[in-house]
């Protein structure tokens, strides 16, 4: 196949989601893991309802909504609220991410970031981590809807003047897989966690571990 770009999901793709309450498990407890899951949960189901209620709030506001939420249901102390917001800015990289970017620099293709993140939210978490490799940033508040809307994958498409089919698409959330791969993409299926695929009408192009897999497909 003639691939014209490889576009990547961020949050859990990209940067360890888990990263910011796991840095603060010797306060949190045992519980830090299930409290992450929940934020994360809680945060993507405030994207869908938002943009299924038309009242479009950006990332970092349902970021800070989704997390006042989850540390009420686990009652985590509201000290650490600040502290989690500033974390979730600088969230690690997956340890494969920079050789990987690395190696696809040097292939003639666009490399760009697909995401919900805010245009500075995306900045921040590729500069502090020296992530230089990308062409683009593309965040969703450019329509203002979220993902899995079409509006949003056609983005690249139309910055690119290319066709869907000629997009590789890596996330490692399946909605976001099965999203993408019904609007035409190449959708690749990161599993990092060894889970199970949805039912919604796509199966992934392929299935990989971890973006090392991407090397071996292109
Ligand atoms: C993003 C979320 C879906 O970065 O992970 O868009």
């Amino acid at each position: 196949m003639n691939f014209k770009a490889i576009v990547f999901d961020a949050y859990g793709t990209l940067f360890d989601v888990n990263s910011a309450a796991e840095k603060c498990k010797h306060k949190i407890g045992d519980k830090w893991e299930a409290f992450a899951n929940f934020w994360r949960t809680t945060q993507l189901e405030y994207t869908w309802l938002r943009s299924l209620m038309k009242r479009h709030k950006d990332f970092w506001q349902i970021t800070e909504d989704s997390l006042d939420k989850s540390m009420n249901v686990f009652n985590i102390d509201k000290k650490m609220k600040n502290e989690l917001l500033n974390l979730y800015k600088v969230l690690s990289p997956y340890p494969e991410v920079k050789e990987v970017l690395t190696e696809l620099k040097k292939k003639n293709l666009k490399l760009a970031i697909l995401s919900n993140g805010t245009p500075d939210l995306i900045n921040e978490l590729v500069s502090t981590n020296n992530l230089d490799a990308f062409d683009d940033l593309f965040s969703i508040e450019e329509v203002k809807i979220y993902k899995p809307d079409s509006r949003v994958y056609d983005l690249p498409v139309n910055k690119y003047k290319i066709q869907p089919k000629e997009v590789v698409f890596l996330s490692a959330n399946t909605w976001d897989v099965s999203g993408g791969g019904n609007f035409g993409y190449n959708a690749v299926w990161v599993n990092r966690n060894n889970s199970h695929f949805d039912n919604l009408d796509y199966k992934p192009k392929k299935e990989i571990k971890n973006l090392k897999g991407l090397l071996e497909i292109l």
